[in-house]
């Protein structure tokens, strides 16, 4: 049900009328995802570039893309655990936003995108500076779920751009209603804290996923502050 949602949600129009199998993970058997692993080492000519969104680049990419498909990535859980001074927050008062902590088993659902290759060194150079207060660039695995029936799970080589523990605004795990205290309070020159979570949780829930640890947050924040379901603008739309 999740996985059908989640194609009304990203597929184009035209698309709309596909039936089973079109995203939903577990249609693709193991060795067919292998046999696409191997295709992608192939596709390495491939002039086009692959960036993967898990937090505010799922609704507000920033950049000119050719196609924008639901994905995953494996062994990486979203985690609010990246300060945030540049944007949700601001020096001595940071936000809390997320980053991918390497989590065996785990799989992290967002946004791939396709960017022409006239456009990449313009987009890659944006995103580097949007990116900069503590994120870098790592290339990863993208499993972008069949768009036919009878198709296969593509896998793509991608960017992502991740915060480690060694950058000076990692803030790293904390205690729940602790990090909801931060969220509900953070402002920074992008917006509040608070509204970087709802954007994040609305989209996640228009593309069918739950997530129950960024929704219990969500909640948490919601009976500190008070603004439940209020977004400052329309929710996002695929
Ligand atoms: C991302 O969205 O992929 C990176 C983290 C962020 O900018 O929120």
């Amino acid at each position: 049900m999740a996985a059908l949602r989640l194609q009304r949600a990203l597929a184009p129009t035209g698309a709309r009328t596909a039936r089973r199998c079109m995203v939903a993970p577990s249609c693709a058997r193991p060795e067919e995802v292998d046999a696409e692993a191997t295709a992608v080492t192939r596709a390495t000519s491939d002039p086009a570039l692959w960036i993967f969104g898990y937090g505010s680049l799922m609704w507000r990419p920033g950049f000119v893309f050719e196609a924008r498909r639901a994905a995953w990535i494996e062994g990486f859980a979203r985690r609010f655990w990246q300060g945030s001074t540049d944007h949700r927050g601001v020096p001595g008062a940071p936000g809390r936003v997320v980053t991918l902590h390497p989590t065996p088993g785990a799989r992290c659902h967002g946004v791939a995108y396709r960017v022409a290759r006239a456009a990449r060194a313009r987009v890659l150079a944006a995103l580097d500076q949007r990116e900069r207060g503590g994120y870098r660039r790592e290339r990863v695995a993208l499993h972008l779920p069949a768009t036919r029936p009878g198709a296969r799970t593509r896998i793509e080589s991608g960017l992502v751009y991740r915060a480690l523990p060694d950058n000076p605004n990692y803030l790293g795990p904390g205690d729940l209603d602790e990090i909801a205290q931060v969220v509900a309070q953070a402002q920074g020159p992008s917006g509040s804290n608070h509204e970087y979570l709802k954007r994040l949780a609305a989209t996640l829930r228009s593309m069918g996923f739950d997530e129950p640890a960024l929704f219990e947050l969500e909640a948490r924040v919601e009976a500190l502050t008070g603004a439940a379901g209020v977004l400052p603008h329309p929710a996002p739309t695929f």
